[in-house]
C-alpha cells in the first residue's frame, strides 16, 4: 500500500495500530565538547541540517553483525569520501549505537556524538578535493527514529520485532544504523557484509555475491554497483523464503517472504517480469540486475520503493502497489533527489506509472483520473514544488504531479511523452536531479507547448481546471 492510500484510509484501523509520536519537553541544544563546532548541514530546503555539504561520499562498505532476536547491532563503516571544500572537521549523521573508535585513513582521529550527528576533527584540515576514507566502528541499539515528514509516528530506520529486523528509511532512517551524508543529493554505490546466526537469513539491497555459514554464524554479502540515495539501502535479517527466478532481459526475480506467508499474500508480485518489461517499454532498460520485493512481518508498514528489492508490509496489497513501488527504481532511485522539495519527481511519476499501467491492461483510465482530481480538489491546493515536510508524501506529490504528466502528454502525443521519459531517465540515471532537469528535457522533446501544459499545474498554488480532454485514452 502506498502512502497515499494510507491517508485516504485514515480513521480505519489501519491508521490505529501505529505508535503515537512522544512529546518530548523542549531540551537545550546539546552541548559541544571543546574544539568541536555546531555542524551546519548540507542545506537542503526541507531538511537543511541533514548531511554535510562538504562531503561527497562515493560508497559505503558497511559490516554489519546482528541477531534478529535483539535488538542491537555492531557496525563498521567505511566511507569512500572526497572533500568538497576545506575541511577542519567533518559531520555524519548518526544516531543510536555508540561509536567505538574512528580513523580516517588509517589514523584514529577524535570524534563526539551530539543529538544526531557523529563530529570528526581530523589531526590536520583535509583540502578540498582530496579522496580518503573514513572508518567507523560502533555497537549497540538503533534509536527510536520517527518519520519526520508524518504526524502518526511511523517508526524508521533499523527495526527489529517478531524475531526479524528490517529497514525502511525515507526519508531520514538510514543514520539510525550506519553514519552517513544522509541526504538523497549524496548518493553512493554500496558493499554489505551481513553476519547473522546460522538458521536465519538476510537478504539486501544489491547483488548477492558470497555466502559462508561457519560456526554457528551465516555471513552473506551484496554488492549495489549503481549510486542510491541512503534511504533507498534495505536489510531483512529473519526467517525468510528466498524465491529466485530468471526474469526478462537478464534480470533476475528474488523474493523474499517470511516462512508461512500466504500464497494470496505472495500472489500480488507473480506480475513483477510483465510490469519489468511493461516499465522499460516507458522508461527505458531497467538499472539494476536484480529486483524483487521483501515482506516484512509487520502488516502496518507502507510499502517503499528499497532499491532492488522493495520492501512490503505482511497485509494484502494491490498490485498496483507493487507497481507503483518498482516504477520508483528509476524514478527515486536510479534518479535520486537533488533536494526533498523536488519529491514529486519521485511520486508524481511512481504514481503515473500506476495509470500506464492499468491503460495497458485495457481498463478505462477515466475513473481513476476523475478519483485523483476529486481528492485533490478536496485537499489544500499547492504548487508542485513542496515548502514544508509534511507536504513531501501529500496528494500533491503524487495526485498532482502524475496529472502534471498527464496534461504534458496529452499536449504532445504518446510517442513523444514515451521519448521524454526515457530520455530523461536515461540521461540522469545514476545521478540527482531537480525540477528544472526534467522540464529541460520536456522542452527540449516537446517544445513550449509541453511546457506551457505543465506549468499551471507545476506553479499553483490554485488547482487548475479539469479539462475534458484529460480523459482521453490516448493522443495522435
Ligand atoms: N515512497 C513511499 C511510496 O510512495 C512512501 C513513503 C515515504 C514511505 N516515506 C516512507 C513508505 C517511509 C515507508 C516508510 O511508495
Ligand atoms: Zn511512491
Amino acid at each position: 500500500m502506498n502512502r497515499l492510500i494510507l491517508l485516504l484510509l485514515a480513521g480505519t484501523s489501519v491508521a490505529l495500530a501505529r505508535q503515537t509520536a512522544p512529546q518530548f519537553p523542549t531540551l537545550p541544544p546539546p552541548a559541544l565538547p571543546t574544539g568541536f563546532t555546531a555542524p551546519t548541514g548540507y542545506g537542503d530546503s526541507i531538511y537543511p541540517l541533514l548531511g554535510d555539504a562538504g562531503l561527497d561520499v562515493t560508497h559505503y562498505d558497511l559490516s554489519i553483525t546482528s541477531d534478529p532476536r535483539q535488538d542491537a547491532i555492531a557496525g563498521r563503516a567505511v566511507l569512500s569520501v572526497t572533500a568538497l571544500r576545506d575541511l577542519g572537521q567533518i559531520s555524519l549523521d548518526f544516531a543510536g549505537p555508540k561509536v567505538l573508535g574512528v580513523k580516517l585513513g588509517g589514523e584514529a582521529v577524535r570524534h563526539a556524538q551530539v543529538g544526531e550527528k557523529l563530529l570528526i576533527l581530523p589531526s590536520t584540515p583535509v583540502a578540498a578535493g582530496t579522496a580518503f576514507t573514513l572508518t567507523v566502528a560502533y555497537a549497540g541499539t538503533p534509536a527510536l527514529h520517527l518519520d519526520p515528514s508524518e504526524s502518526d509516528g511511523l517508526r524508521l530506520g533499523w527495526i527489529t520485532q517478531a524475531g526479524g529486523s528490517y529497514v525502511l528509511s525515507e526519508p531520514d532512517g538510514a543514520h539510525t544504523y550506519f553514519p552517513c551524508n544522509d541526504v538523497p543529493a549524496d548518493g553512493a554505490s554500496y558493499s554489505l557484509h551481513l553476519d547473522i546466526p546460522a538458521g536465519y537469513t538476510a537478504v539486501a539491497s544489491g547483488v548477492q555475491t558470497r555466502q559462508v555459514t561457519a560456526s554457528g554464524r551465516t555471513r552473506t554479502d551484496f554488492e549495489l554497483t549503481q549510486p542510491i540515495p541512503s534511504y533507498a539501502l534495505t536489510v531483512h535479517v529473519g526467517k525468510l523464503d528466498l524465491e529466485t527466478q530468471a526474469g526478462p532481459v537478464g534480470i533476475q526475480i528474488r523474493n523474499a517472504f517470511p516462512v508461512g506467508l500466504p500464497a494470496t499474500i505472495k500472489a500480488t508480485f507473480a506480475q513483477t517480469p510483465a510490469m519489468l518489461g511493461f516499465l522499460a517499454g516507458w522508461f527505458g532498460p531497467y538499472p539494476y540486475p536484480v529486483y524483487g520485493v521483501a515482506v516484512t512481518a509487520d502488516p502496518e508498514i507502507p510499502a517503499l520503493e528499497t532499491a532492488t528489492l522493495s520492501t512490503f508490509p505482511s497485509s494484502q496489497e494491490a498490485p498496483t502497489t507493487a507497481l507503483h513501488e518498482l516504477a520508483h527504481q528509476w524514478f527515486g532511485d536510479s534518479l535520486r533527489l537533488g533536494d526533498w522539495s523536488d519529491i514529486w519527481l519521485n511520486e508524481g511519476f511512481a504514481t503515473y506509472a500506476e495509470l500506464l499501467w492499468a491503460q495497458s491492461r485495457g481498463q478505462n483510465t477515466a475513473p481513476l483520473l476523475e478519483r485523483w482530481y476529486a481528492r485533490l480538489a478536496r485537499d489544500p491546493a499547492r504548487g508542485l514544488i513542496a515548502t514544508r515536510s509534511k507536504q513531501l508524501f501529500d496528494s500533491s506529490s503524487y495526485l498532482r504531479g502524475a496529472l502534471a504528466l498527464h496534461a504534458l502528454r496529452l499536449s504532445i502525443g504518446d510517442e513523444k511523452f514515451r521519448q521524454i521519459l526515457s530520455q530523461y531517465a536515461s540521461r540522469f540515471a545514476g545521478k540527482s536531479v531537480r525540477t528544472a532537469d526534467f522540464l529541460g528535457v520536456a522542452r527540449q522533446i516537446g517544445g513550449q507547448n509541453a511546457l506551457d501544459a505543465m506549468q499551471p499545474w507545476l506553479v499553483g498554488p490554485a488547482l487548475p481546471p479539469f479539462p475534458k480532454d484529460i480523459l482521453m485514452q490516448t493522443v495522435r
